[in-house]
């Protein structure tokens, strides 16, 4: 049964520098919000963050070097068709380490990052540091057939991977739960944690002794599962969290971690902090994604509303908005938004009007099933996230 999370004002008494609400913030792919995905970008701002933990997936490329890159193939996070466009397969597990260094990792996701290159998980451990650590997770294992004894040899090789994992800085992670105890078995002192839907109680109590934790999407969940998880001993862990009235609201719940693509929202959060400093009163208001007929249809299909909530003209010329997979939908060169008005921004086609701007993306963008909208000013500053279901 699915249901969903009631957004609710935290109960518990307000954060503050001294006392920070008690969840670990996970970076999520990096912080797949604020810098491409997986890319040494992304790590270096993750780390500055603070999070407790920077997630990374991992594969493995066609000649076994364990590589970051999310998807199981390169054509969202790359520029793979441009580089080789005559290969039949763009899957990650097909390109050798010598070809996947010649990607450009960055442009798609904003001109500011071009040149980003794929990491090879060898790299994350520089990303590490005191009282931060990393999360590996084993993707689509499956494709990456001996993924595990991988892993197991990079985390060996390196005094620091055993550093990290002393001061309990390490967690591999995985949907698949056969390779993660195939890994578990090559490597028992490496802390592992489950990911998935909430499994039955007897299955959770199997897994709690041997997994460390439990991480699961916050939108699938019912509010019995947090208990029903830690009970276990397991930590409770959910993905992936990327408004500040989510992230509260998850807090409240009793989350033990928050898997975030904004981590840096998520820790200011904790210490009392205005999440979002470079707010200026234009939010999202609405995302009306899921419309009647076809979601780009044109004129009226999917789109997220601006509203510029202060008595003043803000100039939105270059804004741009990011999904929860950086789709970015822009705004148009001249348009202002009036005091106490809207502008819609949309992915597919239309006409241009002075409170509507079409994109006309070729494809639907917003997931009809939840997703996050972040908005960005043409500098980047992060203006707000809203996410919705
Ligand atoms: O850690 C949880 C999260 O990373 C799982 O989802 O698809 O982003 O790897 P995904
Ligand atoms: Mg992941």
């Amino acid at each position: 049964m699915i249901a969903t999370v009631a957004i609710v004002f935290a109960k518990f008494a307000p954060a503050t520098a001294n006392t920070p609400l008690e969840v670990d913030t996970v970076a999520h792919r990096g912080a797949a919000a604020m810098a491409p995905e997986n890319t040494p970008a992304g790590l270096e701002f993750a780390r500055h963050t603070h999070a407790r933990y920077i997630e990374v997936d991992v594969q493995l490329s066609a000649d076994g070097v364990p590589v970051i890159v999310h998807d199981v193939t390169l054509t969202r996070t790359s520029n793979a068709v441009e580089v080789f466009p005559d290969r039949e397969s763009y899957a990650v597990t097909e390109f050798t380490w010598d070809e996947l260094q010649q990607l450009d990792a960055g442009s798609w996701y904003h001109e500011d990052f071009a040149g980003e290159r794929i990491p090879r998980l060898e790299d994350v451990i520089d990303y590490a540091r005191s009282g931060a650590g990393i999360n590996i997770e084993l993707k689509d294992p499956a494709l990456s057939p001996g993924v595990e004894q991988v892993v197991a040899d990079v985390l060996a090789a390196d005094d620091r991977w055993h550093a990290l994992n002393q001061r309990g800085g390490l967690v591999v992670s995985s949907f698949d739960i056969d390779s993660l105890a195939t890994f578990h078995g090559l490597a028992p002192h490496v802390p592992v944690g489950g990911i998935g839907g909430v499994p039955d109680d007897a299955t959770l109590a199997d897994h709690a002794t041997w997994m460390a934790s439990w991480t699961t999407n916050y939108r699938l969940m019912d509010d019995a599962a947090v208990d029903r998880v830690q009970v276990t001993g397991m930590e409770f862990v959910v993905y992936t969290v990327n408004s500040p009235e989510h992230m509260l609201a998850m807090v409240d719940l009793g989350v033990d971690g928050i898997v975030t693509d904004a981590p840096q929202v998520l820790e200011r959060l904790k210490f009392g902090f205005d999440p979002l400093p470079d707010a200026n009163g234009v939010v999202v208001s609405e995302v009306v994604a899921d419309v009647p007929g076809v979601d780009i249809e044109p004129e009226t299909g999917e789109h997220v509303v601006l509203h510029n909530t202060t008595d003043q003209p803000v100039d939105v010329d270059g804004w741009f908005l990011l999904d929860a997979v950086a789709n970015r939908l822009d705004v148009g060169p001249g348009y202002v938004i009036p005091p106490d008005g809207t502008l819609g921004v949309y992915t597919g086609p239309g006409t241009n009007t002075s409170d509507r701007y079409y994109n006309d993306f070729g494809r639907n963008v917003l997931n009809n099933n939840g997703d996050s909208i972040a908005v960005f000013t043409p500098d980047r500053e992060l203006i707000d996230l809203f996410a919705y279901y």
